[in-house]
């Protein structure tokens, strides 16, 4: 409990004096009465709010939700019930309220300042024992329950008298709020009155070789998760949907989302049902299909995911697990692919006999082309038939992996060129409630073994891409594998369970008894990768699976935006220390929560800060102003603490488009990022896929139906720093002829130098409505022609794509910027003086 760090920082509450009344503390002149109170509209979801007084009769207001409640699940929890402000006589105030209308579960935090909050913590009523106990009250002050009026709404909250610097203070701070909330609207609709009358810009760009410094070689990479139908129905190319049938009603809330969904039967004289037998194929995937087929002929269709796609003359590869109950016989089963109509594309037969499960294969090639095809089984004698594992594969595949991925998909994820991938997920992998933490060991293995998973975004997870997966497509793009595991507590929005106390957002961790086993699994992650199979288990069941040679992991993730708690730092530090002791090769990643600030933010740094973490993931999805005001974001950072992952970001505008006006303000702000390599080590986009009409997230960076994929115009952002990344940055002095902080901050340039090949990558990027008329002088440079990929467009133009050009350069030379553009500009081999 906090109070118990409070007690070891030398803080001990016990011996502080009673609390003395805040009058007794300032000049009574300069005082002033402070309401603080929650709003009942949207019960107490916008945190504390405060008003200040002068004679506690009228109010005006100040602002607030500072401190919110974060406990449980967004929209349903996540209020802040009759909040109690309180003061300690250390000046140190302290909130307690309600999580709910029950009244037995409640929330604390603590602030110096009523504007930057400590952790918080939620404890029962009461209860002073265990990992979650309630705060020693003793010190405090217990105001009265007082009514104000604000803005003409009467609240009931509490009072105190407090000197007017204070409250001055929170005024300063609320305007900054209200600054900064303009800053962060900002957005390119308001461009034709922000920029009336604005000429060309003139820019002169000095490069300044001399001042080179080295940034990392990995900082465009890819995020991964399983959202969107990125996995199953995505970058996974089974084209049986449900093939285990494990699909369960707890998966989701859809109606008939069961064992059976996507299998129907066709025809008359058959029946099918999906039961949890005994003796099933494995123990981790209880269910199969049970065809009663009185009239051969009667068929057990699968319809894939929208369909399946088949290219005629290409081969599929069939698989199904089949078994036949005893009294029946079995027989032949046609496996016929059909068409809409109905009519045979493709079809090949197995033999169902043996009463004991038993895999049977076949390949069938396509004889058409088809956009929506699906699978059949056609049993040829009446019959009992039971199947499971029913798998429908292409050959072709990316690289030619089996059980492998999608091509088109796969092969627009290796264009960006990322330097990693992080996988498999953010929610994903920490899971909505302990029991649906993705668990690397149930990913692995033969197929039928693996263990499927409910997925938090309102589907299944076969898990057939899986962790041998991720690493081989990790291995077969040249990037670094990223795992990111959770830290023993799952989703900070995770559910509340009924009638379970304190079981919601976090504060459902794994139980610290079983913390032990869970670092093993850890551990054994590392294992798995890398480890020999002459003597580790895990190592070989990574033979097994076809690559006795190391995976080479050197990157591990533990945790993903978690709410930073004492439950949280109790599980994070033992597997931390667990790993950085038994692999100091490893650099793990803790993390930060999803917000650039916050207190989530400051106490997930401190943690880090203290913990010596190498490296914290950072996550953030802003609006274009805010990208474009804060390219400094990572100028600000201490050089010599822990390295940054920007694990997640994005710009997002109202309908969340992904847009030439979104695509460029993350390209200015990777400018800034690729100038602050020396701190921050790895960024990716997030979400990288969807699926048309299974898309839970927008926008997303690659869209895909079952034909087609879709990049989008951010695509080309992160493409175009991808594939002109480098390892060493060249500062240098921009001038332009304009000197307004609003046009300025809609350029920016970045030139680095990939020193694998020697070429020099001048980036230039324009989110102006004029042309901005560059001149380049950098010291060096050869003369020649240099590639340029020009993106541009309208700012709401969702179809802009690259043009490549050739562009004349030298030491100095002139390039003009069109409006609202980036440009990137590569140097082939560069002379030694830029080297
Ligand atoms: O990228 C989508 C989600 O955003 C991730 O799962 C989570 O980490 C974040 O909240």
């Amino acid at each position: 409990m906090k109070w118990k760090h409070m007690a070891a920082l030398g803080v001990a509450l016990a011996v502080l004096p009673v609390f003395v009344p805040a009058q007794n503390l300032v000049n009574r002149t300069d005082s002033v009465y402070l309401f603080s109170y929650a709003t009942v509209q949207d019960a107490g979801r916008s945190g504390l709010q405060f008003a200040w007084s002068r004679d506690a009769r009228q109010w005006f207001r100040i602002g607030g939700g500072y401190v919110r409640c974060d406990y449980g699940t967004w929209g349903a929890e996540k209020r802040m019930i009759k909040p109690h402000l309180m003061r300690a006589a250390d000046g140190m105030w302290h909130c307690v309220w309600q999580l709910n209308d029950k009244g037995l579960e409640m929330g604390h935090a603590a602030s110096a300042d009523l504007l930057s909050w400590k952790r918080q913590t939620y404890f029962l009523k009461g209860q002073t024992e265990g990992e979650q106990s309630a705060p020693d009250f003793t010190s405090l002050n217990k105001e009265k329950k007082v009514s104000a009026l604000v803005d003409g709404a009467l609240y009931e909250g509490y009072m105190q008298k407090v000197a007017w610097p204070e409250v001055d203070r929170m005024l300063e701070y609320a305007g900054y709020r209200a600054e900064k909330g303009r800053l962060d609207a900002e957005c390119t609709a308001q461009d034709a009155g922000r920029f009336s009358g604005l000429e060309e810009v003139n820019m002169q760009l000095d490069v300044r070789p001399g001042d080179a410094y080295p940034i990392s070689d990995k900082l465009i990479g890819v995020f991964f998760e399983d959202i969107n139908y990125g996995a199953d129905g995505g970058l996974y190319a089974e084209l049986v949907q449900n093939r285990d049938f494990e699909y369960s009603a707890a998966d989701q809330s859809r109606e008939r989302w069961d064992g059976s969904y996507a299998w129907s039967v066709q025809g008359s004289g058959g029946s099918f049902s999906v039961v949890e037998g005994d003796d099933p194929v494995h123990p981790n995937n209880p269910h199969y299909a049970v065809f009663d087929v009185q009239t051969p002929g009667v068929m057990l269709k699968n319809g894939g995911f929208d369909g399946i796609v088949l290219k005629k003359g290409e081969k599929y590869d069939f698989s199904l697990f089949g078994r036949i109950p005893s009294g029946y016989k079995g027989g032949k089963v046609d496996v016929l692919l059909l068409d809409k109509e109905g009519r045979k594309v493709g079809g090949t037969s197995v033999r169902i006999t043996s009463d004991r499960w038993k895999r049977q294969k076949a390949v069938l090639k396509a004889e058409a082309d088809v956009s929506a095809a699906s699978l059949v089984l056609v049993p040829q004698t009446a019959g009992k038939y039971e199947f499971d594992v029913v798998s429908l594969f292409p050959q072709k595949t990316f690289k030619e992996r089996k059980n492998g991925l999608r091509p088109d998909l796969a092969q627009a994820i290796a264009d960006l060129h990322p330097r990693f991938m992080r996988f498999p997920g953010g929610c994903v992998a920490h899971g909505d409630g302990i029991d649906n933490i993705y668990d690397w060991k149930g990913s692995i293995g033969p197929l039928e073994t693996r263990k499927p998973l409910r997925n938090l975004w309102g589907y299944h997870q076969t898990r057939g891409l899986g962790y041998f997966e991720y690493f081989q497509f990790c291995e077969d793009m040249g990037a670094e594998p990223v795992p990111v595991l959770a830290a023993g507590v799952p989703c900070q929005n995770s559910a509340y369970e009924q009638d379970k106390l304190l079981s919601g957002g976090q504060q459902g961790g794994i139980p610290m008894e079983q913390m032990d086993a869970y670092v093993q699994d850890v551990l054994d992650l590392v294992e798995y990768a890398n480890g020999d199979p002459k003597t580790s288990k895990w190592a070989k069941m990574r033979a097994d699976a076809g690559h006795p040679e190391p995976f080479d992991l050197k990157y591990i993730g533990i945790g993903n935006e978690d709410l930073i708690t004492d439950v949280f730092e109790a599980r994070f530090s033992k597997i931390f220390k667990a790993v950085s002791e038994k692999y100091p090769d490893i650099t793990v990643i803790g993390t930060v929560g999803p917000f650039y600030e916050g207190t989530d933010y400051e106490e997930g740094w401190d943690l880090a800060t203290r913990l010596k973490v190498p490296m914290v993931d950072e996550h953030y999805y802003n609006t274009p102003g805010w990208f474009v005001n804060n390219q400094d974001f990572y100028d600000r950072y201490n050089r010599s603490g822990s390295k940054v992952y920007l694990g997640e970001y994005a710009a997002h505008l109202p309908g969340r488009p992904n847009n030439i006006e979104t695509a460029l303000s993350e390209a200015l702000y990777l400018t800034s990022v690729e100038r602050n390599g020396d701190v921050v080590t790895m960024s990716s986009y997030a979400p990288l896929l969807a699926k048309e009409g299974h898309t839970q997230w927008n926008p997303d960076l690659i869209y895909f139906n079952n034909r087609e994929v879709k990049p989008t115009v951010g695509y080309y952002t992160q493409l175009l720093f991808g594939q002109n990344s480098g390892d060493t940055y060249l500062p240098s002095d921009r001038t332009t002829d304009n000197n307004r902080t609003d046009v300025n901050r809609r350029i920016a340039t970045s030139v680095i130098r990939d020193s694998r090949s020697g070429d020099v990558i001048i980036k230039l990027v324009n989110l102006l409505p004029v042309a901005v008329e560059t001149e380049i002088n950098c010291p060096g440079l050869p003369e020649g022609e240099a590639v340029l990929n020009v993106l541009k467009g309208d700012p709401s133009d969702k179809t802009a794509r690259p043009v490549e050009q050739t562009l004349r350069v030298g030491e100095r030379f002139g390039y003009e910027l069109p409006a609202y553009s980036l440009s990137v500009i590569r140097v082939v081999g560069s002379a030694p003086s830029v080297r």
